[in-house]
C-alpha cells in the first residue's frame, strides 16, 4: 500500500472506474487516501501500518480480540465453509473420506498433499505400527499420576516429556528428523491414551499389538485383560472408531492448531508444541464440549425435562450453553456432525441404545426450531453425537478428549509442518492495545 499512497487533502481521491483487487482507505484525521491490494479476499494487516497521522505515529493497527476475522496463515490442508456446512481434507469432501478411506489414508493425505498408493501405503502403515512402543521410562512416568488423575492431563504430560526421550527432534528443520517425529507422534498417542486409561482402572498395560490395524490396536490396549487371550474388537467398532478418527483429524485454525502453530514457530519440538496444542483442546469451549455433552445429557435426565432445560439455556443468556451447539465456523450444520448421528445408529445396534440418544435428539430436534438458536445460527457440532459413541464403546466420560486428540495429533502436525516450510512464516507475535497507566514513578512501600 505504501507506494500506492496519495494525499487527497485537496484533490479528489482518485477511485478507479475499472475494477481491480484493491481497495480505498481514507484517513478522515488526514484526508489521506490509501489503496490495499486485496488478495485471496484479505488485506495485508501491515499495509495499515503506513495510515499515520504524522511521523511519530506507530501507524494503524488492526485490533481482533480472539481472531475473528484475521487470518493467520495461508494452508493448503483443510477447507472450511461454516455457512455451507462444507469441510474438505486437500480438497477432498470429509463425506467420501469418512465413507472409503482408513485414518491413516487420511493422516498420509494431511501430511503429504495427496493420497497414497498403495504401495506409499503399506510402507507408512508399516513405519507407524513398528513405532507404537513407548520407553519403559515413560510407562513409569505414567504410574506416578494419582489413579484418579485426568486422562488428559496424564496425556499431555507424557507427550511432552516424548521431548527429553528424543533430543533429536529439536532439529526442526531436519527433514528426516521431522519424519520420524511425525511416525512416532502418531504411533504412540494411542499406546499413551491407553496406558492412561489402564493407569485409572489399576489394570496392567497392554502392549501394541503389530498384528493390528492402528484402531484395532488402539482399542485392544484399552481393552484387552491378561486373563483374556482371545479378546478380538468388534468390527462395527473398529470402523466406527476409525470414521471418528478421520472426522477429527484436521479443522484448519482452530483454537489448539492455532497453539500448535504458535509454539512451533517459535522452533520448539514437535512434543512440547502437541502438548500445548492438547492442553487448549482440553478446553470445555473446545475439544472438552464433547464430555460436556454427556454430563448435560445426564443432568437432563429424560426427554420429558428436555424444553425445560432448553427454557434454562436461553435465560442463562450465555451463562448456562447448550453443549455441542454452536461453532466458531459453522453457521449451518457441522457435516462432521451428520455423519456421527448416522454412525450412531451402526454402533447401537451392536452395542444396544444408549438411552441418552433419545434425550439428545429432542433437544437437536427442540433447538432446531427455537427462534433462541435459529436467529444465533447454532446448530450440532462434532461433539454433539461423538460422545455417546464413545460411551456405547466403553470409554469413560474424562476420555473423550483423549479420543478426540489421537487423530488431530496428524492434523497438528500437517500444520507444523507446512508452518516450517513457509518462507513468509515467522515468530509468532501478536500486538496488543496497551490501555494501562502511562508513565509513573515509583511509590516506595511504606508510602503506598
Ligand atoms: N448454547 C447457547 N447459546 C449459545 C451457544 C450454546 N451452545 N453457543 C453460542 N451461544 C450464543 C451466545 O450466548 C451468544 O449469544 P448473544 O449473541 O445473545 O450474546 C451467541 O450465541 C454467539 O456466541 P459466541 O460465544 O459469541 O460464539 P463463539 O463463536 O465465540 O463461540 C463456541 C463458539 C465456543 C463453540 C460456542 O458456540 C459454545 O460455547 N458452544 C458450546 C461448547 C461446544 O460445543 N464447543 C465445541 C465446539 S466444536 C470444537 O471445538 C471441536
Amino acid at each position: 500500500m505504501g507506494t500506492a499512497e496519495t494525499n487527497t487533502a485537496d484533490a479528489p481521491s482518485r477511485v478507479s472506474e475499472s475494477p481491480r483487487d484493491a481497495i480505498t482507505i481514507r484517513d478522515e484525521r488526514t484526508g489521506r487516501t490509501y489503496e490495499a491490494p486485496i488478495t485471496h479476499g484479505t488485506i495485508r494487516a501491515m499495509d495499515l501500518r503506513q495510515i499515520k497521522t504524522g511521523p511519530d505515529d506507530f501507524g494503524l493497527m488492526s485490533y481482533d480480540p480472539a481472531y475473528l476475522n484475521t487470518a493467520s496463515c495461508t494452508s493448503r490442508i483443510t477447507f472450511i465453509d461454516g455457512d455451507k456446512g462444507i469441510l474438505r481434507y486437500r480438497g477432498y469432501p470429509i463425506e467420501q473420506l469418512a465413507e472409503k478411506c482408513s485414518y491413516l489414508e487420511v493422516a498420509y493425505l494431511l501430511l503429504y498433499g495427496e493420497l497414497p498408493n498403495r504401495q506409499q501405503y503399506d510402507e507408512w502403515v508399516h513405519n507407524i505400527t513398528y513405532h507404537t512402543m513407548i520407553h519403559e521410562s515413560l510407562k513409569k512416568l505414567m504410574d506416578t499420576f494419582n489413579y484418579d488423575a485426568h486422562p488428559m492431563g496424564m496425556l499431555i504430560a507424557t507427550v511432552a516429556a516424548m521431548s527429553t526421550f528424543y533430543p533429536d527432534a529439536r532439529n526442526v528443520h531436519d527433514e528426516p528428523s521431522r519424519t520420524k517425529q511425525t511416525y512416532r507422534l502418531i504411533a504412540k498417542m494411542p499406546t499413551l491414551a491407553a496406558f492412561a486409561y489402564k493407569h485409572s482402572l489399576g489394570m496392567p498395560y497392554v502392549y501394541p499389538d503389530n498384528d493390528l490395524s492402528y484402531t484395532e490396536n488402539f482399542l485392544n490396549m484399552l481393552f484387552k485383560m491378561p486373563a483374556a487371550r482371545n479378546y478380538r474388537p468388534n468390527p462395527t467398532i473398529v470402523r466406527a472408531l476409525d470414521v471418528l478418527f478421520i472426522l477429527h483429524a484436521d479443522h484448519e485454525q482452530n483454537c489448539g492448531t492455532a497453539v500448535m502453530r504458535s509454539i512451533g514457530s517459535s522452533h520448539a519440538d514437535p512434543y512440547v508444541a502437541v502438548a500445548g496444542a492438547a492442553a487448549a483442546l482440553y478446553g470445555p469451549l473446545h475439544g472438552g464440549a464433547n464430555e460436556e455433552v454427556l454430563r448435560m445429557l445426564q443432568e437432563v435426565g429424560s426427554v420429558s425435562k428436555v424444553p425445560a432445560f432448553i427454557e434454562e439455556v436461553k435465560k442463562g443468556k450465555g451463562e448456562k450453553r447448550l453443549m455441542g451447539f454452536g461453532h466458531r465456523v459453522y453457521k449451518n450444520f457441522d457435516p462432521r456432525a451428520k455423519i456421527i448421528k448416522r454412525m450412531a445408529e451402526e454402533v447401537f445396534e451392536v452395542t444396544g441404545r444408549n438411552p441418552l440418544l433419545d434425550i439428545a435428539l429432542e433437544l437437536e430436534r427442540i433447538a432446531l426450531q427455537d427462534d433462541y438458536f435459529v436467529r444465533r445460527k447454532l446448530y450440532p457440532n462434532v461433539d454433539f453425537y461423538s460422545g455417546l459413541i464413545y460411551q456405547a464403546i466403553g470409554m469413560p466420560t474424562a476420555d473423550f478428549t483423549v479420543l478426540f486428540a489421537i487423530p488431530r495429533t496428524s492434523g497438528w502436525i500437517a500444520q507444523w509442518q507446512e508452518l516450517l516450510e513457509d518462507p513468509e512464516e515467522k515468530i509468532a507475535r501478536p500486538r496488543q492495545v496497551y490501555l494501562g497507566p502511562g508513565e509513573r514513578d515509583f511509590v516506595p512501600m511504606e508510602q503506598r
